[in-house]
């Protein structure tokens, strides 16, 4: 499939248009960016790594029942979507206290959760993507009440299967965020990508963080957790 017409740059990723209006390329580049974009870098492999785990994860999720964008990978940093028109949410589902929900609650991170929480952030750069709750994104017409009782079910399988996919490779699945989309048939489909740099990954005897928290917070090594997540989640 032909690249055309660049639709998109953003901070991780291009998105191109197709000869055919219902599918898109996305590139997925080494360009790295944290809070809010005030932090920036590249982290050398990690379009090809980011590209090769949602590639894995996305066949596997639709097998069990979570219906999304991906139709195939074309290169080591390109695969073919179903262009979607993305739900304005950041989908985020935790299992342990990590992160912002962490500091926002003075709780220490690394505290297992009784039970999973999912928060909505609005997805806004400018806003720095603030936390809404399902009511705001009801009123203000971003989704549906259908939508958005499919996606918090959704993100709640999501977090079966990857939970249970990232445990027999000894890695825990601390956060993650999801975004979801409605195709051209109006089906909502999850859509953008899982990976080192949308989830937090503990490696499970160690506590090492495989993720891009290691960018975040200058903990050093970050090609080689990119590297070793990707080698986990190949075998
Ligand atoms: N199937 C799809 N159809 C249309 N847009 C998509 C699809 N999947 C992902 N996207 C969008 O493509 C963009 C991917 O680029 P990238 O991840 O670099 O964005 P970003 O810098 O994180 O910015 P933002 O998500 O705030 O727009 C995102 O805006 C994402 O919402
Ligand atoms: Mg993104």
């Amino acid at each position: 499939m032909e690249k055309r017409a660049l639709r998109y740059e953003g901070k991780a990723k291009k998105v191109y248009e197709t000869a055919d209006p219902n599918l898109l390329v996305v590139e997925y580049k080494d360009d790295a960016t944290a809070f809010n974009a005030q932090k920036r870098g590249t982290i050398a492999g990690k379009g090809a790594v980011n590209n090769a785990v949602t590639s894995r994860l996305y066949p596997l999720l639709a097998e069990q029942g979570v219906p999304n964008h991906f139709v195939r990978q074309l290169s080591e940093r390109e695969q073919l979507v179903q262009a979607v028109n993305i739900v304005p949410l950041e989908v985020v589902v935790r299992n342990v206290a990590a992160g912002s929900f962490a500091k926002r609650l003075g709780i220490e991170e690394g505290q297992l959760l009784s039970r999973p929480i999912t928060e909505l952030y609005y997805k806004s750069d400018a806003l720095g993507d603030p936390l809404v709750n399902a009511d705001t994104a009801l009123s203000l017409g971003w989704a549906s009440e259908a939508e958005i009782a499919e996606i918090l079910r959704l993100a709640q399988r999501v977090n079966q299967v990857l939970q249970a996919f990232f445990a027999t490779r000894r890695v825990q699945l601390v956060d993650f965020k999801l975004e979801f989309g409605v195709n051209a048939r109006e089906q909502l489909l999850l859509a953008d990508e899982i990976s080192p740099d949308t989830c937090r990954f503990w490696d499970m005897d160690s506590g090492e963080r495989l993720d891009k928290d290691r960018f975040r917070r200058d903990l050093g090594q970050v090609e080689e957790a990119y590297q070793e997540m990707l080698q986990r989640v190949l075998s």
